[in-house]
């Protein structure tokens, strides 16, 4: 499921994100991915080491965290730290799939399920640089306005298309879900969103109880 998280900063925070950014160096992307996907991949990162690092990260991570449309969507069991990265200058990154596994700060390995782009950059600013994601569907081209996020099943291929003008900064993370499969976690969604607009048309009727319960009950068998 390719979902649209409209709003996960104001435009002050982006703006305040942007701000720290520009004012700290920035590394070579290829280093931090496997081989196959590092020769595919030209852009800059915000290094781990940078001073501005930590707090930038932990601010997008809580931000999505208290989202409600991701916490439905995502069931987050974990979330690895953002990362941050600037595409510029004919910058790419050409089709791959993220690598299962990712380690978390303590090494310990973390299942990626959903990633996660958060654009920090509106779409304006730069020429190209479209995130494109295919599915069974077909291929979905995606820019989004600074402060809101896509998110989409880790087992897609993907890309970045070339950045020809301006720059694309954006946020990006990997979560492992409470629930392994991708099917499973949309009916999930579609099910809260739906008991979400009965609850507002009906209040808490013995049928929106009764569903609510079926939500959480699905919930216990699948949640590992
Ligand atoms: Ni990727």
């Amino acid at each position: 499921m390719l979902l649209h998280i409209p709003q996960v900063l104001t435009k002050q925070e982006v703006a305040q994100i942007r701000g720290e950014l520009a004012a700290h160096a920035w590394v070579d992307g290829a280093h931090s991915s496997g081989a196959q996907a590092a020769s595919r991949k030209r852009n800059l990162q915000l290094p781990a080491d940078s001073p501005v690092y930590t707090g930038l990260a932990r601010q997008v991570a809580d931000a999505l965290a208290r989202h409600p449309l991701f916490a439905s969507a995502v069931l987050p069991r974990q979330m690895l730290t953002p990362m941050f990265n600037c595409y510029a200058g004919g910058g790419r990154y050409g089709n791959h799939v993220d690598s299962a596994i990712q380690r978390d700060a303590q090494g310990k390995p973390v299942r990626t399920d959903v990633s996660t782009t958060l654009f920090l950059s509106e779409p304006e600013e730069y020429e190209g640089g479209e995130l494109i994601v295919e599915d069974t569907y077909g291929e979905h081209e995606i820019k989004l306005e600074a402060g809101d996020a896509i998110i989409y099943p880790a087992t897609s291929l993907h890309r970045v298309e070339p950045v020809t003008a301006g720059s694309r900064i954006a946020s990006f993370l990997w979560s492992e879900s409470l629930v392994r499969d991708a099917w499973q976690r949309k009916m999930l969604f579609d099910l809260d969103m739906n008991i979400l607009k009965l609850r507002q048309q009906l209040g808490d009727s013995e049928e929106v109880v009764s569903l609510t319960s079926t939500y959480h009950n699905l919930l216990r068998q699948w949640a590992q």
